[in-house]
């Protein structure tokens, strides 16, 4: 009798965890087939995204957990135009947002913000214009932030200057304005990182820097 019952219980379980990665895999699926609609792809990197798998954790550029979640998009260098989906904001698990040295544009989507486990954001190398979205402050996991040699406007959030565990941040070759501050995590950033911004000014030095009023 015990055995049956736990053997009950086992299959219930089983097919809880199929069912939730079901779920997700479509839910993140969904996600990323947006992403590719609003891509062109002319080097055909993302042939393999069938949308009408169960997930995408067999699609290439894609790397998942043992739970089916997301955690990687790596898709640097690989001829992409087109823009960012707000959508992105909804892979939950994403540790790692790769799409430097591509040709995109548009903006950063706020909703970026809520990637809560985010590792690294790396834009790099693309023709992304806007304002860096504040919602970025959000991101408390985030190690890496490389969003030069792009066409950023207005002033680095005063949000990203309390990112916790932020190591690697580069700005540079953008159209940024305003300050920057010398102490907190940008305290080891070198200035290189913040170079060819013929708007931005730093580091602030106990407010003896104006505050370029016009930044926006
Ligand atoms: C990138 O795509 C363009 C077409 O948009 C093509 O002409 C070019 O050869 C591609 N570059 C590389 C390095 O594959
Ligand atoms: C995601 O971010 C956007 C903009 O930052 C916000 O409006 C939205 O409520 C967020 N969604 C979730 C599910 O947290
Ligand atoms: C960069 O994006 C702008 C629009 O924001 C566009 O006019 C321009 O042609 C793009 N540059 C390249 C090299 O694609």
């Amino acid at each position: 009798m015990e055995g049956a019952s736990s053997l009950r219980a086992l299959l219930c379980m089983l097919v809880c965890v199929v069912t939730l990665s079901v779920v997700y895999g479509n839910l993140e699926g969904d996600v990323l087939y947006s992403l590719k609609m609003a891509l062109s792809d002319p080097n055909n990197m993302l042939r393999s995204w069938d949308p009408t798998l169960v997930s995408p954790c067999t699609w290439y550029h894609v790397t998942c957990n043992q739970d089916d979640r997301v955690t990687r998009l790596d898709l640097g260098n690989a001829n992409l135009s087109g823009h960012l989906v707000p959508e992105l904001g909804k892979l939950e698990r994403l540790q790692y947002l790769e799409l430097y040295k591509n040709n995109i544009q548009g903006v950063i989507p706020p909703e970026l913000g809520n990637l809560t486990n985010l590792i690294s954001l790396g834009l790099y190398n693309n023709n992304i214009s806007g304002n860096i979205p504040p919602s970025l402050g959000n991101l408390k996991s985030l190690v890496f932030l490389r969003l030069n040699n792009n066409h950023l406007t207005g002033p680095i959030p005063v949000e990203l200057f309390n990112l916790p565990n932020l190591k690697v941040l580069d700005v540079s070759n953008n159209g940024l304005c305003g300050t920057f501050p010398s102490s907190g995590p940008f305290e080891h950033i070198p200035w290189d990182n913040f170079k060819n911004n013929p708007r931005l000014e730093g580091p602030e030095l106990l407010g003896l820097v104006p505050y370029d009023t016009n930044c926006s």
